[in-house]
Protein backbone atom coordinates (compact mmCIF):
# COMPACT_ATOMS: atom_id res chain seq x y z
CA UNK A 1 0.00 0.00 0.00
CA UNK A 2 1.30 3.33 -0.85
CA UNK A 3 0.23 6.34 1.09
CA UNK A 4 -1.02 8.94 -1.25
CA UNK A 5 -2.20 12.86 -0.68
CA UNK A 6 -4.19 15.13 -2.89
CA UNK A 7 -3.57 18.51 -2.23
CA UNK A 8 -6.69 20.36 -3.48
CA UNK A 9 -10.03 19.19 -3.61
CA UNK A 10 -11.75 21.05 -6.40
CA UNK A 11 -13.34 19.93 -9.83
CA UNK A 12 -10.10 17.60 -10.45
CA UNK A 13 -9.41 16.60 -6.31
CA UNK A 14 -12.71 15.63 -5.81
CA UNK A 15 -12.62 13.23 -8.24
CA UNK A 16 -9.42 11.68 -7.70
CA UNK A 17 -10.86 11.14 -4.14
CA UNK A 18 -13.22 9.04 -5.43
CA UNK A 19 -11.14 6.46 -7.17
CA UNK A 20 -8.27 6.65 -4.80
CA UNK A 21 -10.11 5.64 -2.05
CA UNK A 22 -10.98 2.68 -3.58
CA UNK A 23 -8.07 1.55 -5.03
CA UNK A 24 -7.12 -1.74 -2.15
CA UNK A 25 -3.12 -0.56 -3.77
CA UNK A 26 -3.34 3.12 -2.38
CA UNK A 27 -3.79 4.56 1.36
CA UNK A 28 -5.86 7.54 0.76
CA UNK A 29 -4.13 9.68 3.75
CA UNK A 30 -5.98 12.72 3.23
CA UNK A 31 -7.19 15.43 1.05
CA UNK A 32 -6.52 19.52 1.44
CA UNK A 33 -8.96 21.89 1.51
CA UNK A 34 -8.49 25.78 1.97
CA UNK A 35 -11.94 26.92 2.10
CA UNK A 36 -14.54 26.17 4.65
CA UNK A 37 -17.23 25.51 2.56
CA UNK A 38 -19.92 23.46 1.34
CA UNK A 39 -17.11 20.94 -0.09
CA UNK A 40 -15.50 20.55 3.05
CA UNK A 41 -18.57 19.36 4.47
CA UNK A 42 -18.54 17.17 1.91
CA UNK A 43 -15.22 16.09 1.86
CA UNK A 44 -15.62 14.92 5.77
CA UNK A 45 -19.36 13.22 5.02
CA UNK A 46 -17.59 11.13 2.49
CA UNK A 47 -15.33 10.24 5.21
CA UNK A 48 -11.84 11.51 3.96
CA UNK A 49 -9.37 13.03 6.48
CA UNK A 50 -9.47 16.76 5.67
CA UNK A 51 -5.89 18.98 6.15
CA UNK A 52 -6.08 22.45 6.54
CA UNK A 53 -3.90 25.56 6.46
CA UNK A 54 -3.15 26.91 9.82
CA UNK A 55 -4.82 30.06 9.29
CA UNK A 56 -8.31 28.46 8.18
CA UNK A 57 -7.91 26.53 11.81
CA UNK A 58 -10.35 29.44 13.64
CA UNK A 59 -13.13 29.40 10.68
CA UNK A 60 -13.26 25.39 10.14
CA UNK A 61 -13.51 25.97 14.15
CA UNK A 62 -16.65 28.26 14.39
CA UNK A 63 -18.33 26.41 11.63
CA UNK A 64 -18.18 22.99 13.08
CA UNK A 65 -15.94 21.28 10.31
CA UNK A 66 -13.95 18.52 12.02
CA UNK A 67 -10.57 18.63 10.25
CA UNK A 68 -7.58 16.05 11.04
CA UNK A 69 -4.89 18.12 10.99
CA UNK A 70 -3.09 20.89 8.82
CA UNK A 71 -1.88 19.99 5.28
CA UNK A 72 1.86 20.11 6.35
CA UNK A 73 0.96 16.86 8.42
CA UNK A 74 -1.34 15.25 5.44
CA UNK A 75 1.34 15.47 3.02
CA UNK A 76 4.03 14.70 5.87
CA UNK A 77 2.68 11.41 6.26
CA UNK A 78 2.48 10.43 2.94
CA UNK A 79 4.80 9.59 0.11
CA UNK A 80 3.06 10.78 -3.41
CA UNK A 81 1.09 14.00 -3.54
CA UNK A 82 -1.31 14.47 -6.33
CA UNK A 83 -1.57 18.75 -6.44
CA UNK A 84 -4.73 19.26 -7.61
CA UNK A 85 -4.50 22.92 -7.01
CA UNK A 86 -6.08 25.74 -8.89
CA UNK A 87 -3.83 26.33 -11.98
CA UNK A 88 -0.47 27.89 -11.44
CA UNK A 89 -0.02 27.21 -7.58
CA UNK A 90 1.38 23.53 -8.15
CA UNK A 91 5.22 25.36 -8.71
CA UNK A 92 4.72 27.13 -5.43
CA UNK A 93 3.65 24.13 -3.20
CA UNK A 94 6.30 22.26 -5.09
CA UNK A 95 9.44 24.69 -3.53
CA UNK A 96 7.46 24.97 -0.51
CA UNK A 97 6.35 21.71 0.51
CA UNK A 98 7.51 18.63 -2.01
CA UNK A 99 10.75 19.38 -2.49
CA UNK A 100 11.63 20.36 0.91
CA UNK A 101 9.98 17.57 2.24
CA UNK A 102 11.30 14.84 -0.35
CA UNK A 103 7.77 13.40 -1.74
CA UNK A 104 7.17 12.46 -5.04
CA UNK A 105 4.44 14.67 -7.05
CA UNK A 106 2.18 14.51 -9.83
CA UNK A 107 0.92 17.57 -10.75
CA UNK A 108 -2.25 18.47 -13.03
CA UNK A 109 -2.27 20.29 -16.87
CA UNK A 110 -2.28 24.14 -15.99
CA UNK A 111 1.10 23.98 -14.96
CA UNK A 112 3.80 25.14 -16.61
CA UNK A 113 6.27 23.02 -18.55
CA UNK A 114 8.07 25.08 -19.82
CA UNK A 115 10.70 28.41 -18.46
CA UNK A 116 10.91 29.55 -15.04
CA UNK A 117 8.00 28.04 -12.97
CA UNK A 118 8.27 24.30 -15.18
CA UNK A 119 6.94 22.13 -12.20
CA UNK A 120 8.42 18.94 -13.86
CA UNK A 121 10.49 17.84 -16.80
CA UNK A 122 8.04 15.80 -18.59
CA UNK A 123 4.17 15.83 -19.62
CA UNK A 124 2.69 12.56 -19.29
CA UNK A 125 0.30 10.34 -21.54
CA UNK A 126 -0.60 7.01 -20.92
CA UNK A 127 -0.96 6.36 -24.69
CA UNK A 128 2.73 7.49 -25.49
CA UNK A 129 5.04 7.84 -22.52
CA UNK A 130 3.99 6.14 -19.66
CA UNK A 131 6.95 3.90 -19.17
CA UNK A 132 9.05 6.99 -19.11
CA UNK A 133 7.64 8.50 -15.85
CA UNK A 134 8.54 5.39 -14.26
CA UNK A 135 10.58 6.32 -10.49
CA UNK A 136 10.61 9.89 -11.35
CA UNK A 137 9.91 12.18 -8.50
CA UNK A 138 7.83 15.17 -10.59
CA UNK A 139 5.29 14.66 -13.73
CA UNK A 140 2.80 17.05 -15.04
CA UNK A 141 -0.19 14.99 -16.37
CA UNK A 142 -1.41 16.62 -19.56
CA UNK A 143 -4.42 18.11 -19.38
CA UNK A 144 -7.90 16.97 -21.36
CA UNK A 145 -7.28 18.71 -24.38
CA UNK A 146 -3.63 17.06 -24.29
CA UNK A 147 -4.12 13.68 -22.64
CA UNK A 148 -7.43 13.65 -25.16
CA UNK A 149 -5.22 14.34 -28.18
CA UNK A 150 -2.25 12.29 -27.07
CA UNK A 151 -4.87 9.44 -27.33
CA UNK A 152 -6.12 10.05 -30.74
CA UNK A 153 -3.00 10.90 -32.20
CA UNK A 154 -0.30 7.87 -31.21
CA UNK A 155 -2.48 4.82 -33.03
CA UNK A 156 -2.82 7.20 -36.28
CA UNK A 157 1.44 7.67 -36.02
CA UNK A 158 1.81 3.91 -35.65
CA UNK A 159 -0.24 2.98 -38.29
CA UNK A 160 0.65 5.49 -40.66
CA UNK A 161 3.54 6.94 -39.35
CA UNK A 162 5.67 9.18 -42.11
CA UNK A 163 2.44 8.81 -44.33
CA UNK A 164 0.84 11.34 -42.43
CA UNK A 165 2.16 14.66 -43.20
CA UNK A 166 0.14 17.67 -40.87
CA UNK A 167 -2.28 17.98 -38.25
CA UNK A 168 -4.54 20.59 -37.54
CA UNK A 169 -6.49 20.52 -34.46
CA UNK A 170 -9.75 23.06 -33.84
CA UNK A 171 -9.92 22.89 -30.11
CA UNK A 172 -13.77 24.03 -29.16
CA UNK A 173 -13.34 24.51 -25.30
CA UNK A 174 -16.00 24.30 -22.76
CA UNK A 175 -16.25 27.73 -20.97
CA UNK A 176 -16.99 26.30 -17.40
CA UNK A 177 -17.26 22.73 -15.57
CA UNK A 178 -20.59 21.30 -14.31
CA UNK A 179 -20.28 22.32 -10.99
CA UNK A 180 -18.43 25.62 -11.60
CA UNK A 181 -20.35 28.56 -10.23
CA UNK A 182 -18.48 31.38 -12.32
CA UNK A 183 -20.78 32.62 -15.06
CA UNK A 184 -20.77 31.37 -18.35
CA UNK A 185 -20.22 34.80 -21.27
CA UNK A 186 -22.07 34.82 -24.30
CA UNK A 187 -19.10 35.04 -26.30
CA UNK A 188 -16.53 33.04 -28.58
CA UNK A 189 -13.52 33.51 -27.48
CA UNK A 190 -10.27 32.81 -29.09
CA UNK A 191 -6.63 32.06 -27.87
CA UNK A 192 -3.67 33.09 -29.95
CA UNK A 193 -0.91 30.78 -28.26
CA UNK A 194 -2.70 28.03 -26.96
CA UNK A 195 -0.37 26.02 -24.58
CA UNK A 196 -2.11 22.39 -26.08
CA UNK A 197 0.13 23.11 -29.37
CA UNK A 198 3.38 22.89 -27.24
CA UNK A 199 1.98 20.26 -24.50
CA UNK A 200 1.66 17.45 -26.83
CA UNK A 201 5.07 18.05 -28.84
CA UNK A 202 6.60 17.79 -25.34
CA UNK A 203 5.76 13.94 -25.74
CA UNK A 204 5.23 13.59 -29.52
CA UNK A 205 8.27 15.84 -30.40
CA UNK A 206 8.25 15.23 -34.04
CA UNK A 207 4.37 15.85 -34.59
CA UNK A 208 3.82 18.84 -37.22
CA UNK A 209 0.96 19.91 -35.47
CA UNK A 210 -1.05 23.26 -35.58
CA UNK A 211 -3.65 23.66 -32.56
CA UNK A 212 -6.23 26.83 -32.76
CA UNK A 213 -8.30 26.83 -29.61
CA UNK A 214 -12.07 28.55 -29.31
CA UNK A 215 -13.55 29.04 -26.31
CA UNK A 216 -17.69 28.84 -26.41
CA UNK A 217 -20.72 29.30 -23.53
CA UNK A 218 -20.87 25.45 -22.81
CA UNK A 219 -19.78 23.82 -19.84
CA UNK A 220 -20.60 20.21 -21.33
CA UNK A 221 -17.08 18.67 -22.62
CA UNK A 222 -14.82 19.96 -25.26
CA UNK A 223 -14.88 19.19 -29.28
CA UNK A 224 -11.66 18.54 -31.40
CA UNK A 225 -11.66 18.52 -34.75
CA UNK A 226 -8.91 17.28 -36.70
CA UNK A 227 -7.53 17.30 -39.93
CA UNK A 228 -4.77 15.34 -41.18
CA UNK A 229 -3.06 15.12 -44.08
CA UNK A 230 -1.55 12.41 -45.71
CA UNK A 231 1.57 12.24 -48.57
CA UNK A 232 -0.83 10.12 -50.68
CA UNK A 233 -4.75 8.85 -50.63
CA UNK A 234 -6.02 9.44 -46.68
CA UNK A 235 -7.64 6.06 -45.00
CA UNK A 236 -10.79 5.45 -45.32
CA UNK A 237 -13.97 5.56 -42.63
CA UNK A 238 -13.69 2.11 -42.03
CA UNK A 239 -9.90 1.93 -41.54
CA UNK A 240 -10.59 4.27 -38.84
CA UNK A 241 -13.24 2.91 -36.90
CA UNK A 242 -11.04 -0.33 -36.78
CA UNK A 243 -8.14 1.69 -35.91
CA UNK A 244 -9.73 2.59 -32.71
CA UNK A 245 -12.13 -0.24 -31.73
CA UNK A 246 -9.91 -1.38 -28.76
CA UNK A 247 -8.21 1.56 -27.72
CA UNK A 248 -8.09 2.11 -24.04
CA UNK A 249 -10.71 5.93 -22.75
CA UNK A 250 -11.86 5.71 -26.93
CA UNK A 251 -15.31 5.42 -27.86
CA UNK A 252 -17.14 5.04 -30.81
CA UNK A 253 -20.21 7.07 -30.42
CA UNK A 254 -22.87 7.18 -33.69
CA UNK A 255 -26.03 8.70 -32.92
CA UNK A 256 -25.01 11.37 -30.65
CA UNK A 257 -26.23 14.78 -31.76
CA UNK A 258 -23.74 17.33 -29.61
CA UNK A 259 -21.75 16.71 -26.29
CA UNK A 260 -24.79 17.47 -24.00
CA UNK A 261 -25.98 14.30 -25.76
CA UNK A 262 -22.94 12.26 -24.24
CA UNK A 263 -23.12 14.21 -20.87
CA UNK A 264 -26.60 13.41 -19.95
CA UNK A 265 -26.79 10.09 -20.87
CA UNK A 266 -23.20 9.86 -18.35
CA UNK A 267 -25.62 11.16 -15.95
CA UNK A 268 -28.33 9.05 -16.27
CA UNK A 269 -26.73 6.08 -16.17
CA UNK A 270 -24.97 6.92 -12.86
CA UNK A 271 -21.58 7.12 -14.16
CA UNK A 272 -19.75 8.67 -10.98
CA UNK A 273 -19.54 12.27 -10.97
CA UNK A 274 -21.26 12.33 -14.56
CA UNK A 275 -18.20 11.56 -16.49
CA UNK A 276 -18.00 8.95 -19.15
CA UNK A 277 -13.54 9.44 -18.66
CA UNK A 278 -12.48 8.97 -22.27
CA UNK A 279 -12.94 10.59 -25.54
CA UNK A 280 -15.69 9.82 -28.04
CA UNK A 281 -15.23 9.83 -31.93
CA UNK A 282 -18.44 10.56 -33.45
CA UNK A 283 -18.70 8.62 -36.22
CA UNK A 284 -21.00 10.46 -38.51
CA UNK A 285 -18.51 13.03 -38.57
CA UNK A 286 -15.88 10.93 -40.44
CA UNK A 287 -15.03 12.33 -43.34
CA UNK A 288 -12.22 11.21 -45.68
CA UNK A 289 -11.74 12.27 -49.44
CA UNK A 290 -8.31 12.57 -51.50
CA UNK A 291 -5.31 13.36 -49.28
CA UNK A 292 -7.29 14.60 -45.81
CA UNK A 293 -8.91 12.76 -43.28
CA UNK A 294 -11.40 14.72 -40.76
CA UNK A 295 -13.46 13.67 -37.82
CA UNK A 296 -13.88 15.31 -34.66
CA UNK A 297 -14.65 13.28 -30.89
CA UNK A 298 -15.54 15.09 -27.60
CA UNK A 299 -13.82 15.07 -24.99
CA UNK A 300 -14.45 14.66 -21.22
CA UNK A 301 -13.01 17.75 -19.80
CA UNK A 302 -13.28 16.77 -16.08
CA UNK A 303 -13.04 13.03 -16.28
CA UNK A 304 -10.33 12.57 -18.50
CA UNK A 305 -7.59 13.05 -16.59
CA UNK A 306 -8.38 11.06 -13.73
CA UNK A 307 -7.34 7.69 -14.76
CA UNK A 308 -4.61 8.92 -16.41
CA UNK A 309 -3.34 10.04 -13.14
CA UNK A 310 -3.89 6.40 -11.83
CA UNK A 311 -1.99 5.21 -14.19
CA UNK A 312 1.04 7.66 -13.96
CA UNK A 313 0.75 6.52 -9.77
CA UNK A 314 1.10 3.00 -10.63
CA UNK A 315 4.52 3.93 -13.40
CA UNK A 316 6.09 6.72 -11.01
CA UNK A 317 5.53 4.25 -7.83
CA UNK A 318 4.77 1.11 -8.42
CA UNK A 319 7.31 0.68 -12.31
CA UNK A 320 4.10 -1.94 -13.47
CA UNK A 321 4.07 -2.57 -17.26
CA UNK A 322 1.81 -0.28 -18.97
CA UNK A 323 -0.70 -3.05 -19.55
CA UNK A 324 -0.89 -4.06 -16.16
CA UNK A 325 -1.41 -0.64 -15.20
CA UNK A 326 -4.33 -0.71 -17.46
CA UNK A 327 -5.46 -3.44 -16.21
CA UNK A 328 -5.75 -2.45 -12.78
CA UNK A 329 -7.18 1.12 -13.85
CA UNK A 330 -9.50 -0.70 -15.66
CA UNK A 331 -10.89 -2.69 -12.68
CA UNK A 332 -11.34 1.09 -10.62
CA UNK A 333 -12.75 3.02 -13.47
CA UNK A 334 -14.61 0.47 -15.06
CA UNK A 335 -13.12 2.06 -18.50
CA UNK A 336 -14.07 -1.30 -21.30
CA UNK A 337 -17.60 -1.24 -19.45
CA UNK A 338 -18.51 2.26 -19.75
CA UNK A 339 -17.24 2.34 -23.00
CA UNK A 340 -19.83 -0.87 -24.22
CA UNK A 341 -22.78 1.06 -22.77
CA UNK A 342 -22.09 4.13 -24.72
CA UNK A 343 -21.58 2.39 -27.56
CA UNK A 344 -24.44 0.45 -27.44
CA UNK A 345 -26.69 3.90 -26.44
CA UNK A 346 -25.20 5.82 -29.41
CA UNK A 347 -25.40 2.74 -31.60
N1 LIG B 1 -11.54 21.25 -14.53
C1 LIG B 1 -11.10 20.59 -15.56
O1 LIG B 1 -11.85 20.24 -16.46
C2 LIG B 1 -9.65 20.21 -15.65
C3 LIG B 1 -9.29 19.20 -16.55
C4 LIG B 1 -7.96 18.82 -16.63
C5 LIG B 1 -7.01 19.45 -15.85
N2 LIG B 1 -7.38 20.44 -15.00
C6 LIG B 1 -6.33 21.06 -14.20
O2 LIG B 1 -6.43 20.57 -12.86
C7 LIG B 1 -6.05 21.59 -11.93
C8 LIG B 1 -7.19 21.84 -10.94
O3 LIG B 1 -8.32 22.26 -11.68
P1 LIG B 1 -9.78 22.27 -11.02
O4 LIG B 1 -10.73 22.44 -12.15
O5 LIG B 1 -9.95 21.11 -10.10
O6 LIG B 1 -9.71 23.62 -10.17
P2 LIG B 1 -10.75 24.11 -9.07
O7 LIG B 1 -12.05 23.39 -9.19
O8 LIG B 1 -10.73 25.58 -9.11
O9 LIG B 1 -10.09 23.60 -7.70
C9 LIG B 1 -8.87 24.08 -7.28
C10 LIG B 1 -8.64 23.68 -5.84
O10 LIG B 1 -7.39 24.26 -5.42
C11 LIG B 1 -7.52 24.47 -4.02
N3 LIG B 1 -6.44 25.33 -3.59
C12 LIG B 1 -6.42 26.63 -3.23
N4 LIG B 1 -5.16 26.97 -2.88
C13 LIG B 1 -4.38 25.87 -3.00
C14 LIG B 1 -3.01 25.58 -2.79
N5 LIG B 1 -2.14 26.50 -2.39
N6 LIG B 1 -2.58 24.32 -3.01
C15 LIG B 1 -3.42 23.34 -3.42
N7 LIG B 1 -4.72 23.57 -3.64
C16 LIG B 1 -5.20 24.81 -3.45
C17 LIG B 1 -8.91 25.05 -3.89
O11 LIG B 1 -9.30 24.83 -2.55
P3 LIG B 1 -10.61 25.45 -1.89
O12 LIG B 1 -11.77 25.07 -2.76
O13 LIG B 1 -10.67 24.80 -0.58
O14 LIG B 1 -10.41 26.93 -1.82
C18 LIG B 1 -9.69 24.18 -4.86
O15 LIG B 1 -10.22 23.05 -4.23
C19 LIG B 1 -5.65 22.80 -12.79
O16 LIG B 1 -4.27 22.73 -13.07
C20 LIG B 1 -6.44 22.58 -14.07
O17 LIG B 1 -5.87 23.23 -15.18
C21 LIG B 1 -8.68 20.81 -14.87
Amino acid sequence: MVKLFINGYGNIGRRLATYFSVDEEIELVGIAKYSADERAKEAISKGYRVFIPKTMENEFARKKLEFAGYIEDGISDSEMIIDAAKEGMGYENKLLLYVPMKKKAIFQGGEDRQGEYSVADMIHNSRVNYDKAAGKSYVMQGSCNVSGMGRIMQPLIEKFSDDILRYDVNLIRRWADLEDSKEVKDSIEWDSHPHHQDDVKDFIPDANLYVEAFKVPSRMMHLHQILIRFKDKSPLKDQVLELFQNEFGVAILNSAKGTLDVRKKALDLGFAHGDTNMVHIHESLIRSQDDVLKFSYSDDQTGMVIPENHLLVQSMIFKKPRNDALSHTDKIFDMRKKKEILQNEFK
